[in-house]
């Protein structure tokens, strides 16, 4: 894919910087090199540019050797489509009930932390732009806003809230509660980072912590640390089991969603417990390096639970093509994580509406050439095994 050419080649620009100022004629550098963006990889390339370098390095890096990170993107496009032919594929509906509501659209928005680091309007601007592109949310525990604020940009689109189990049960539960009362909808229990992986790249290009990134939804609001930290290496933070689990479903007034399961056997031993919805993850390859892919094991995991729950999956999903497969082979949707983030870096609310209707676009296109007018149509059959 020929890269666009971009506003503005010379310098780095960051937030604050002048030359972000808006120009005579109305259009902000971020703006323009928003519309320059013809596809994701050119945005990534912008967003790039206009983070600081250790915000940068903290989004994009993997683990360790970051093959997984490498490999989670590959294993999407090396999967083959089977399109049909002659159908009626004028009318595309991409509509889809998650947990009981219905939206517009099967891609959602991945937790990620610390959005502070990327765009002075935080968890906000995302909410926001997901709710433009009506989008559900998943906020994560290491938001740096408060939920009740990320909860006032959802007008009528379904937010979630991802957890990580604080050692604290009674902190847990206030923390739900009030996730309840701001009106999220689902809670999101992250199962596969009892200790923080470790990056060589984020070791050597840290983000500094400083008191104006705060954990804010977190007990005492501590300074934020991201999960590379050196303060952090192999601390055990959130050590959750089975045990746990069973205390949460019971304990949490929303449907609970499991994050991180790659093995068939676990998402159904989620089911028994009673969880709704399992998402297939290895989190972005940023804590164990060498996993298996999402591409690798959805189909496993989507046979392994039936109809037992939803099942969602994340994981160097960048084109339309890749949703196709991802929904063919058992999602009823899928997230971003790294996307929005170029997307907010660039342009705030707007940068990651960008990003969720641009991959909606893609995924329409994808749909109308495989012979697919509703999600209903994408099976299996259309990926070749
Ligand atoms: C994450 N991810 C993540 N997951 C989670 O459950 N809680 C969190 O706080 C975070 N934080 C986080 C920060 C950053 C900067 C990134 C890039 C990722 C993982 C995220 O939810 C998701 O699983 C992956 O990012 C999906 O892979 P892609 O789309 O980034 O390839």
């Amino acid at each position: 894919m020929p890269k666009p050419a971009m506003a503005g080649q010379a310098g780095t620009v960051h937030f604050g910087d002048e030359n972000m100022k808006l120009r005579d004629d109305g259009l902000s550098r971020r703006q323009e090199m928003l519309q320059d963006c013809v596809d994701l990889d050119a945005l990534e390339q912008n967003a790039r540019r206009v983070m600081r370098p250790e915000s940068w390095v903290f989004c994009d890096t993997g683990a360790d050797d970051e093959i997984t990170a490498k490999e989670n993107v590959e294993a999407w496009r090396k999967l083959k489509l089977r399109p049909r032919m002659l159908r009626d594929i004028v009318t595309i509906d991409t509509s889809v009930t998650l947990l009981g509501a219905q939206v517009r659209t099967p891609i959602m928005v991945a937790p990620t932390g610390r959005h502070e680091l990327f765009h002075p309007g935080a968890e906000r601007e995302t909410a926001r732009g997901a709710t433009a592109a009506g989008a559900v949310y998943v906020m994560s525990t290491s938001g740096t806003t408060t939920v009740e604020q990320v909860a006032a940009e959802g007008s009528g689109v379904p937010q979630w809230f991802q957890l990580y189990m604080q050692p604290d049960r009674d902190a847990t539960g206030a923390l739900l509660d009030r996730c309840v009362k701001a009106g999220f909808k689902a809670l999101v229990l992250t199962v596969d980072q009892p200790v923080p992986g470790w990056s060589p790249r984020a070791y050597r290009t840290p983000v500094v912590p400083s008191d104006k990134v705060r954990s804010v939804n977190m007990v005492g609001q501590p300074v934020a640390r991201t999960a590379y930290d050196v303060a952090r290496k192999g601390v055990v933070m959130f050590p959750t089991t089975w045990r746990d689990l069973e205390w949460l479903v019971k304990r949490c007034a929303m449907p609970v969603v499991v994050k991180g399961v790659l093995r068939g056997d676990d998402a159904k031993r989620c089911v028994d417990v009673g969880v709704k919805g399992v998402m297939v993850s290895n989190h972005g390859g940023r804590h164990l390096d060498t996993t298996v892919t999402t591409a690798d094991v959805i189909a496993e995991i989507a046979t392994a639970v039936g109809g037992g729950a939803e099942i969602y999956v994340d994981g160097g999903i960048r084109r339309g093509t890749d949703i196709v497969k991802a929904l063919a082979l058992g999602a009823r949707a899928v997230l971003l994580g790294r996307p929005p983030l170029w997307g907010l870096s660039v342009a705030g609310a707007a940068g990651v509406q960008m990003v969720l209707d641009h991959m909606h676009d893609e995924m329409v296109r994808a749909m109308r050439l495989c012979g697919a007018a509703s999600l209903a149509d994408l099976t299996r059959d259309l990926v070749a095994v």
